[in-house]
């Protein structure tokens, strides 16, 4: 399917999803985000894919939602349209892995969005922020929320108080993303870092996904709990008996998601 401002393609097991608005270095609208929910549903059902890899510009990932149409709004246009509330809910239901591959600027939605990615692989040139308290408003999917758990109080309270942006190696070192990589490499990096994912058992990496996601969410006895359950269950799975007969017969596995 042709989008407006996306471009979507599958290749070797991975879905590559690029936001497409260059003029507005990406920024979030609603066309741009019904479409992304779209891609990523069609990807999330279609079993030739096993991970999805969202990526923007050399220059921008995302700089945020669009300033431009969010201008004239008033409370009751975002309050009562829920602003931007069910595509990221539909974004963070995706039960597929998604890996943001973030070069030049990641702000606001931007940002957010990524976060909202199962890992973040940062280019060199990668710049985060939540600079929306220079606009007179705060973070709307997330910012002040999921950028807390992943950098802590101090940072998350500090970048969204005075809207600094943080590069790559800051991200890095407190935990925002899993890796940098030069930015020349960071599609090839990325997309064989999706392809191994797609190579594992699709039940056992719904699993973890899952697993992993729990933890930000509940106790760490009930998440452990909920961990062992999830392991137990892919004991019930043919992709369970062939990984480890693989193993013993030192062999790969050929894993069907059975
Ligand atoms: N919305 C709409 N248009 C945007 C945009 C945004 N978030 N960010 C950039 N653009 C547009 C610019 O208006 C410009 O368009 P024109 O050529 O038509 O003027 C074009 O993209 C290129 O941008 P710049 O000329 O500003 O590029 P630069 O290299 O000088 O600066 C930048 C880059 C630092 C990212 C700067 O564009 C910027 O500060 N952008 C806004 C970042 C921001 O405040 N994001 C938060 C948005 S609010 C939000 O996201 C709320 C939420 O939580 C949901």
């Amino acid at each position: 399917m042709a989008y407006e401002t996306l471009i979507v393609e599958v290749e070797n097991h991975v879905g590559l999803i690029r936001l497409n608005r260059p003029d507005a270095l990406n920024a979030l609208n609603q066309t741009l985000l019904d479409e992304l929910v779209d891609a990523l549903r069609a990807m999330d059902a279609n079993d030739s894919v096993g991970a999805i890899v969202l990526t923007g510009s050399e220059k921008a990932f995302a700089a945020g939602a669009d300033i431009k149409d969010m201008a004239q709004k008033e409370f009751v246009d975002v309050f009562g349209d829920d602003l931007f509330a069910a595509q990221a809910e539909a974004i963070t239901a995706i039960r597929k892995p998604i890996i943001a591959a973030v070069a030049g600027y990641a702000l606001g939605g931007g940002c957010e969005l990524a976060m909202m990615c199962d890992f973040i692989i940062a280019a060199d040139t990668a710049k985060f922020g939540q600079p929306e308290i220079n606009l007179g408003v705060i973070p709307g999917i997330g910012g002040t929320q999921r950028l807390t758990r992943f950098v802590g109080k101090s940072k998350a309270m500090e970048m969204n108080l005075t809207g600094r942006f943080m590069d790559a190696a800051e991200a890095e070192s407190c935990g925002l993303v899993s890796r940098v990589v030069p930015a020349d490499d960071l599609l090839d990096d990325v997309r064989a870092t999706a392809a191994k994912i797609a190579e594992k058992s699709p039940l056992a990496v719904k699993a973890a996904k899952e697993a992993v996601n729990r933890a930000y969410e509940t106790t760490l006895r009930e998440g452990v709990l909920f961990e062992r359950r999830l392991f137990n269950a892919l004991f019930a799975t043919r992709d369970q008996a062939e990984g480890m007969a693989a193993f013993i017969e030192k062999r790969s596995p050929h894993f069907k998601g059975k």
